[in-house]
C-alpha cells in the first residue's frame, strides 16, 4: 500500500517488492530476461525496481535501448557503476579508472589495432591492414583450436563424454592471448598466467558491487594477481624492446608503438592494464557464447551435420587450412554465432548512472538521479514483434528467404543504419536495432570482429572433427546460470562427442 500511496506520478512504476532493501533482488537475480519480460507485461517498457538496495530503472524495447545506450555523457555515466569491479581487476588508468573522453580516445587511438581488426566503419581503418591482422590470426586460432584438441585428455579414444564449458574457456583463452598478445604471452599461460587470471576473476562477482574495497580473501588474491599479471607484461614489452622485437601484428605491439593525440607514448603500465581489460572483456563473453554454441549443436546434430557439409561443399572434401577469406564461405557458420547471440547474449543488464534527471521520450517519467538505468536488449532479441518463433534456436532463420527470418534481416537492416562518431570512429547508432549483442553508442563493443572471426573459426575447428549429441539424446538444452555477472550455461553442462 505504502509502495501505491508514496509513488512519484513522475517517476516509472515501482515493482512490488516486500523488503526495502532486497527489493526484487532475488527474483531478478535468479533469471533476469524472465524479470524483464514479467514485469514488461504488468507495468510496460518503463519500471523501477530494487537491486541490493538502489533504485534501478529498465527501459525496454528499441527506444528503452536507444534511450539508455544513446544517453548524454551529461546525462549518464558507465564508470561510476563498473569501476568498482573493474578498476582493481584491470588495474589504473584505463577503461573506466579514467574520464571517459580518455576511454574513447584509447578505444580511437590505443584500441585503432582492434578498430583495424574490426573491419568496422572507422575512418581511420585502413582494409588492408584489418585484412592483414585477420588472415594472420585464421590459422594461429585454427592451430591453437587443433592442437588443444589433440593434446586434452578428456578428447582421447573415439568418443566421450565432456563437461564442455571448461573446455571453451581454454580454448578462448589460448586462442585470443596468442593472437592479440602474441606467442610469447601465449606460453606463458602454460605456466603462470591461466592461475593468475583465474584469480583475477574472482573480482568480477556481484558481491563486490559492495565488497569491492573490502580485505577478503579473495580481494587479496585478486590484487596480487593483477600486480603479478601487469608485470608480467611490463616484463615481456622490455623484452621485446631489448631484442628489437617490434613489428608483430599483436595488439601488445601496435599499443606500444602508439602515442597519444598530444604525442604521449602510451605508459607501459597502462598497456599492460589495458591487455589484462581486453582479454578479460573477450574472455567472459566469448568463452560463455562459444560454450553455448557447443550446447545448442549437442542438442541439434542434424544442424551440425549441416555445418559439416557446407564446408565440404564450400572448400572441398579434403578440407584444407582454413583461412580468412574461406569464412566468408561458410554463410550458415557465421549464422550459427549470430543466432546462438540472439538467445545468449553474455551481457544480459548493461547499467549506467544517472547524472542528471532524465524525461523518457513519450512518456511523463523523469529518471532522477538517484536511479540507476539498467538496459537489457536481449529482450527485444526475444521479442516475437522481430523474431518469428523467438525461442526457437535456428541459425537458418537468418536466411533472408527463411519463413521465420526477422523482420531486420527482410529489411536488410541488421544493425541500425544511422552511424554516429562519439570520438573512436563512426559506429551504429543502435536506434532502430532490436539487435544489439554488442552495445551501442559510446561503450559500444570494439572486439565484435575479432570474437566473430575466433568463433567462427573454433565452430568450423570443432565441426570437422567431432559429430556431438545430448548424452540423453534428446534436442533440449541446459539452463543458464546468471550468478556471475555474465550469462552462462549451467554447470556442469555435458555434451557426448565422437569423432568424424
Ligand atoms: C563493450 C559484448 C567480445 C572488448 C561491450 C558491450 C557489450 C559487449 C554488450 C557494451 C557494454 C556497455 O555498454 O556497458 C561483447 C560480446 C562479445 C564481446 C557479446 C563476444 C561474443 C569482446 C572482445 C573484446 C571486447 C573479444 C576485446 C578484444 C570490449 C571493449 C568494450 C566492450 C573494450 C568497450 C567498453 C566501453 O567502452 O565501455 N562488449 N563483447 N569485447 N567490449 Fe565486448
Amino acid at each position: 500500500l505504502n509502495q501505491i500511496l508514496f509513488q512519484n506520478p513522475n517517476e516509472p512504476p515501482m515493482v512490488f517488492h516486500w523488503f526495502p532493501l532486497v527489493g526484487s533482488t532475488i527474483t531478478y537475480g535468479m533469471d533476469p530476461p524472465k524479470f524483464f519480460k514479467d514485469n514488461r507485461k504488468k507495468y510496460g517498457d518503463v519500471f523501477t525496481f530494487v537491486l541490493l538496495g538502489k533504485k534501478t530503472t529498465v527501459a525496454l524495447g528499441t527506444q528503452g535501448n536507444d534511450f539508455i545506450l544513446n544517453g548524454k555523457i551529461r546525462d549518464v555515466n558507465a564508470e561510476d557503476i563498473y569501476n568498482k569491479l573493474t578498476g582493481p581487476v584491470f588495474g589504473s588508468d584505463v577503461v573506466y579508472d579514467c574520464p571517459n573522453a580518455k576511454l574513447m580516445e584509447q578505444k580511437k587511438r590505443r584500441f585503432q589495432v582492434a578498430d583495424r581488426y574490426s573491419l568496422g566503419p572507422s575512418q581511420f581503418m585502413k582494409v588492408a591492414l584489418t585484412t592483414e591482422a585477420f588472415r594472420s590470426y585464421v590459422p594461429i586460432i585454427s592451430d591453437e583450436v587443433t592442437s588443444y584438441i589433440k593434446r586434452c585428455p578428456d578428447f582421447k579414444g573415439e568418443s566421450g563424454i565432456v563437461d564442455i564449458p571448461a573446455k571453451m574457456a581454454e580454448i578462448t583463452i589460448f586462442t585470443a592471448s596468442h593472437a592479440l598478445q602474441g606467442k610469447d604471452i601465449r606460453d606463458k599461460f602454460d605456466e603462470t598466467l591461466a592461475d593468475l587470471y583465474h584469480d583475477l576473476d574472482m573480482g568480477f562477482s556481484a558481491i563486490n558491487f559492495q565488497l569491492h574495497w573490502a580485505p577478503l580473501p579473495w580481494n587479496n588474491r585478486r590484487d596480487h594477481a593483477q600486480r603479478t599479471v601487469a608485470k608480467i607484461y611490463m616484463d615481456t614489452m622490455a623484452e621485446r624492446r631489448a631484442r628489437g622485437d617490434t613489428g608483430k601484428q599483436d595488439m601488445m605491439t601496435h599499443l606500444m608503438n602508439a602515442q597519444y593525440k598530444d604525442g604521449r607514448p602510451v605508459p607501459d603500465h597502462e598497456i599492460a592494464h589495458m591487455m589484462i581489460a581486453l582479454l578479460m572483456a573477450g574472455q567472459h563473453s566469448s568463452s560463455s557464447t562459444s560454450a553455448w554454441i557447443m550446447l545448442r549443436l549437442a542438442s541439434r546434430p542434424d544442424i551440425m551435420e549441416m555445418l559439416y557439409r557446407e564446408q565440404v561443399e564450400a572448400l572441398g572434401a579434403d578440407l584444407p587450412p582454413l583461412t580468412y577469406e574461406d569464412l566468408a564461405k561458410l554463410p550458415l557458420n557465421q549464422a550459427i554465432i549470430k543466432e546462438t547471440l540472439r538467445l545468449h547474449a553474455p551481457i544480459h543488464s548493461i547499467m549506467r548512472a544517472v547524472k542528471q534527471p532524465m524525461p523518457v521520450p513519450g512518456t511523463k517519467y523523469v529518471v532522477p538521479t538517484n536511479h540507476i538505468l539498467l538496459s537489457a536488449p536481449g529482450v527485444t532479441a526475444s521479442d516475437e514483434q522481430y523474431f518469428p518463433e523467438p525461442d526457437l534456436w535456428d541459425p537458418r532463420r537468418w536466411d533472408k528467404e527463411s519463413p521465420l527470418a526477422p523482420t531486420i534481416v527482410r529489411n536488410e537492416i541488421i544493425e541500425d543504419d544511422e552511424k554516429i562518431d562519439y570520438g573512436y570512429g563512426l559506429v551504429s547508432k543502435g536506434s532502430t536495432s532490436p539487435y544489439l549483442p554488442f552495445g551501442a553508442g559510446r561503450h559500444r563493443c570494439i572486439g565484435e570482429h575479432f570474437a566473430n572471426a575466433q568463433l567462427q573459426v573454433i565452430t568450423a575447428e570443432i565441426v570437422r572433427q567431432f559429430k556431438f549429441s545430448n548424452v540423453d539424446g534428446s534436442n533440449s538444452v541446459i539452463g543458464t546460470d546468471y550468478a556471475s555477472l555474465f550469462s552462462r550455461p549451467l554447470s556442469p553442462a555435458n555434451i557426448r562427442w565422437e569423432k568424424r
